[in-house]
Formats: structure tokens, sequence, C-alpha cells
């Protein structure tokens, strides 16, 4: 085996769906400002008791279960996450727990929202080498936990959720290599700020102008090193942060009509980390994209880093 793939795709979302209007009874904003400056229409939020931890062992048994694999199947488990409040023992050891996954190695990831693809690099190295056979890999997040509900510019921007995939070795490559890196220099543009407890806190504008200046030759990046142009591929899933920016990526990237586009923020609004791998996965779990075809997943956040691959789904 030389190759790694994605076997099966789960996801998680709370129940309870936090619209535009009922936003606009907490903090001076509007349906209309949100829809026009994000896409955003809902979002749904966690129960105040209902943890990381849950939502991600949530997402992972679902997708363990798709991939018709045993807990004892999972060698290697990982949560990208930038919101487990439980710094010790890590998110992933307590999925390990909850699913009953008696031996796997099991650690946490924090590269902002850009950690799911971050994450399932990861995994694809470690079965390619054969550290692994087959592998969890999961992005969750309550960022309604970090989120300052008096601070109109950002909390009309979070959601809670989870995603996850079980990454299996295989003789063809079904994970492209990645493209990845960071931008020191704006570091500061997404923080989680500590004062009494962490909230989240961005540059709205910076973010936004750099994604836009930047991503589309990611995109061509992560395509190139997969031997693709981005005319050949059936869908692309990026981090969900705003309709206006994913818009902007894909008419740099001209794609062809039928390209399925992710577009996830519309209902769930930013989930940080869980965006990637709950947009592919409500995309699959739907259909919508052709068994075996390749889709750029691409992700930016906090640090400010980016990750992103073209898997065959
Ligand atoms: N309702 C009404 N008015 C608002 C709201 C709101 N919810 N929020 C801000 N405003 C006001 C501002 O106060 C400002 O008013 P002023 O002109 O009187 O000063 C005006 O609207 C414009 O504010 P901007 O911040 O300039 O609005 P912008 O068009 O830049 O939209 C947004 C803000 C949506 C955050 C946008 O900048 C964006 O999406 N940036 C990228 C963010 C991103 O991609 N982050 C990803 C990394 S972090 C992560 O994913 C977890």
């Amino acid at each position: 085996m030389s190759g790694s793939r994605i076997a099966a795709l789960g996801h998680y979302q709370p129940s309870r769906v936090l619209s535009n209007d009922e936003l606009s009874t907490m903090v001076d904003t509007s349906d209309e400002w949100i829809r026009r400056r994000t896409g955003i229409a809902t979002r749904r939020i966690a129960a105040t008791d209902e943890s990381v931890t849950d939502m991600a062992t949530a997402a992972a048994g679902k997708a363990l279960a798709g991939a018709g694999l045993q807990p004892s199947d999972i060698g290697l488990i990982t949560v990208a996450t930038c919101t487990a409040i439980d710094r010790c023992p890590s998110i992933a050891a307590q999925v390990a727990g909850r699913l009953g996954i008696p031996s796997a190695v099991a650690f946490d990831l924090n590269n902002g929202c850009a950690g799911f693809c971050t994450a399932l690099a990861c995994a694809d190295h470690s079965v390619r080498a054969g550290a692994a056979r087959h592998a969890l890999v999961i992005g969750a997040e309550k960022m309604s936990d970090v989120t300052d509900w008096t601070d109109r510019s950002t909390c009309v921007l979070l959601g809670d959720g989870a995603g996850a995939a079980v990454i299996s070795a295989a003789e063809d490559t079904g994970i492209g290599p990645v493209a990845w890196g960071s931008d020191p220099t704006r570091g500061d543009a997404v923080r989680l700020v500590d004062d009494w407890h962490p909230y989240f806190a961005q540059e709205g504008q910076t973010v936004f102008r750099w994604v836009t200046g930047e991503l589309p030759a990611i995109a061509r990046e992560a395509c190139h090193r997969a031997g693709l142009a981005p005319a050949d591929l059936a869908g692309v899933v990026t981090h969900q942060a705003n309709l206006r920016i994913i818009e902007a990526v894909v008419r740099q990237l001209d794609l062809p009509e039928q390209v399925v586009i992710a577009q996830d923020v519309v209902e769930s609004g930013n989930t940080s980390a869980a965006s990637v791998p709950l947009a592919l996965s409500k995309l699959t779990a739907r259909g919508d994209l052709p068994s075996g075809a390749p889709v750029l997943l691409l992700a930016f956040g906090g640090g400010l880093s980016w990750a992103g691959q073209v898997i065959a789904c």
C-alpha cells in the first residue's frame, strides 16, 4: 500500500438554530446586513452542557460506522480544534475513550480554521508511512464558547459543529499533496483574546483582502501538486467564513459551471476547523459530488495559516 483515501465521512450539528432575526434582538444588526456582507442566514449553537468532545464523538462515530470499521481498527485519532476548553486529556483521547478505540495515538492539533486540512495531511502522511492503517481525523469547534455576544462584528459570524473523516491505507492516491504554510506578519489578524475568558477577535478587512488576494494561488498550487488544473475539479470546499470570499476566490479560478461549490456557510455560519469536513460531509451525504471525482479542500485562518489538498471523494 502506498496511498491513502477518505473511506467515510460524518458530521454533527447541534439542534438549536440561531437566525439573523433573533441575533438582531441581541445586538444592533439586521438580517439584511448579515446576508449582504457574509451570506450567512443561520448558524447552529450548542447547548450549554454540550462540549467539543460531544460533537467530535458524534461526528466520528458516524464516520466510523460509514467506513464499516471496528474501533480497534483505528490506529491514529486527531482532533483539529481551537476551542477545546479541556487541554488535558486531549479531545482526541476523550473521543477515543467514548468510542472504545483501545490503543490509537490520540492528539489534538490547533491550526485555527486551517486545522482540519492540516490534520488530514498529517494523517495521510502517517498512514502512507505505515504508522497507522486507519485514522480518524476530526474538526470540531464550539465557537459559541469564545464568542463575545455583545460584539456585533463577530457574533453574527460564528457557529458550532463537527465533521470527521476516516482515512484508510489504499493502493491508489485519494488524498493529494498538501499546499500549506503561514504568514506570521499577519499573526494578529485573527486571535482568541484572553481577558477573563478567551473570545474571538479579528481584523475582518485585513483577512478579507489577504484571503481574496492569496487563496487563488494556493488553490492552483494544490491542484498543480495533484497533477490537475482547477478546471479538472468536480468540487471545491473552502473554509466557510464568508460567501463573498468564496465567490471571489471561485471567480478568480475561472471554474467550469458544473463544479460544485460548497456554500454551507449560509446555513451553518463559520465553524472554524469544523467547516471543511462539515461542508464536505453534507455534500457527500446529499450525493452532490460524483463518486471518486477530484474535490479541492482549502482552508485558511488564524496564523494567518492555510492548508489545502485535492481529494478523491
Ligand atoms: N451589523 C450591522 N453593522 C455592522 C455589523 C453587524 N453585524 N458588524 C459591523 N457593522 C458595521 C461596522 O460597525 C461598520 O460601520 P461604520 O462604517 O459605521 O464604521 C460597517 O458595518 C462596516 O464594517 P466592516 O467591518 O468594514 O464590514 P465588512 O464589509 O469588512 O464585513 C466581515 C465584515 C464580514 C467580518 C468581513 O470583513 C469578513 O468576512 N472578513 C473576513 C473574515 C474571515 O474570513 N475570517 C476567517 C478567519 S477567522 C475564522 O474563520 C474563525
